[in-house]
């Protein structure tokens, strides 16, 4: 037997049918299809207030899209949120759909002129990534005769410690080196851009606080540094994000509330230079991971030498990261139900697998469930954030799965 990860607060204590803001899984997927995506749209509005709570009132709220672009979430999402963060001319279209360019930034190596220039015209700030992208953003506001809103992602020289992607650090493709990153501000603001400030972002899904307090007050002082080498106060540092949420078993949550008061001290502390600016963070994981469960129907039950096996209608082509192949070295079980019987104690030793012809495709691994037939509904929980939109869809051409939000 494999251990589970922790089911999220909001379905850990409950009994009998699972439901998802008060909505009954078993009724969903009768009216919407298996599989399914669920949001709960309330459960997205608690983390924002929770954040909100937290985090001293200088420090603005960016939700970044690529967690979660559903439209139906992402216009429950703006009017909560400061800004939308996009990482490509796709997601730039989605945002601008519900938010003032103003309050859009995009972010990503590899931006193509048409991008870039929808950005531009739009008025939505790029994070430049580099002093080429720099170059080809002002080439082009040049010639639509707009001046381009430009931060500078910066490619820090520290890394969030702890965290299961690290993104700086070290050589990147994301961001320019710290080193260099005060003379492309110079040349921005030379070349007429519009200069927003700093995109410092160290790292993401970081479940230590002291890990992102620690990183949060050095990236303070790296933009005070840059502030200093440019010889201007940034408008805005967008102190990057890093907030994780638990998937596997021996996760902690986040002590949120921990992190803001810390960085209540270290803007309380901040350099001069960075008296007047406007902070923000950027987070996507962490505020819908837990509001989305996967649903999907157990079509066969078979037994292979001596290992039980649920094959469910669903898989990795929905939910890659429930199989682990996204971004984990080592495979984990993310949180698994039966949706009829949430609460009952486990019965017997089962595989949770898709549909799909390859051994990848395994949502759960030896795992202890009450027993479930064909036409049970498994439900696979933190399916908010990197689900459909991070998994491999046109895999095997099995239809996309529906998606509702709820709450
Ligand atoms: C620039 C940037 N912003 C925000 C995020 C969102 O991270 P998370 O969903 O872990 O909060 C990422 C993730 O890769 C990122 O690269």
């Amino acid at each position: 037997m494999k251990p589970m990860g922790p089911l999220p607060p909001a379905f850990a204590h409950q009994q009998g049918a699972l439901t998802i803001a008060g909505a009954d899984a078993a009724a969903l997927v009768a009216e919407h299809g298996s599989p399914l995506f669920v949001y709960d749209l309330s459960a997205v509005a608690a983390q924002v207030a929770r954040f909100r709570a937290a985090m001293p009132a200088a420090i603005g709220l960016h939700y970044a899209i690529k967690a979660n672009p559903f439209a139906p979430l992402l216009a429950a999402m703006a009017p909560l949120v400061d800004g939308l963060d996009v990482a490509s001319g796709g997601e730039l279209e989605r945002a601008l759909a519900v938010k003032p360019a103003a309050a859009v930034s995009f972010a990503g190596p590899g931006k193509r002129d048409d991008e870039l220039a929808a950005a531009i015209a739009a008025g939505a700030t790029l994070n430049i990534e580099s002093a080429g992208e720099a170059r080809r953003a002002l080439a082009l506001g040049e010639r639509l005769g707009i001046a381009p809103r430009a931060a500078v992602r910066v490619n820090p020289d520290l890394e969030l410690r702890g965290s299961g992607m690290k993104m700086g650090g070290r050589a990147s493709p994301f961001g320019i080196d710290a080193e260099e990153a005060a003379a492309v501000v110079r040349a921005l603001i030379a070349g007429g851009a519009t200069w927003r400030g700093f995109h410092i972002f160290a790292g993401s899904q970081a479940l230590d606080a002291g890990a992102l307090i620690e990183t949060q007050a050095a990236t303070l002082a790296l933009a005070a540094r840059l502030a200093d080498a440019v010889g201007a106060a940034p408008p805005l540092v967008n102190l990057g994000g890093g907030f994780g949420v638990p998937y596997f078993a021996g996760d902690v949550a986040l002590d949120v509330e921990r992190v803001g008061a810390a960085l209540a001290e270290s803007l309380a502390r901040r350099a001069d230079v960075l008296a007047e600016s406007g902070f923000a963070l950027e987070l996507g994981r962490w505020l819908v991971a837990e509001a989305g469960v996967y649903l999907t129907r157990v079509v066969d039950r078979k037994v292979s030498r001596g290992e039980t096996f649920l094959v469910v209608d669903g898989g990795l082509h929905h939910q890659l990261a429930a199989s682990g192949n996204f971004g984990t070295v080592v495979r984990r079980n993310y949180p698994l139900a039966v949706a009829g019987r949430m609460g009952a104690a486990g019965e017997e030793e089962v595989s949770v697998v898709g549909c799909l012809c390859t051994p990848l495709d395994r949502l759960g691994d030896r795992v202890l469930l009450p027993r479930a037939a064909e036409g049970d509904v498994i439900a696979v929980f933190l399916a908010g954030a990197y689900g459909l939109t991070a998994s491999p869809s046109a895999f095997l051409g099995h239809p996309a799965p529906a998606e509702v939000v709820v709450g």
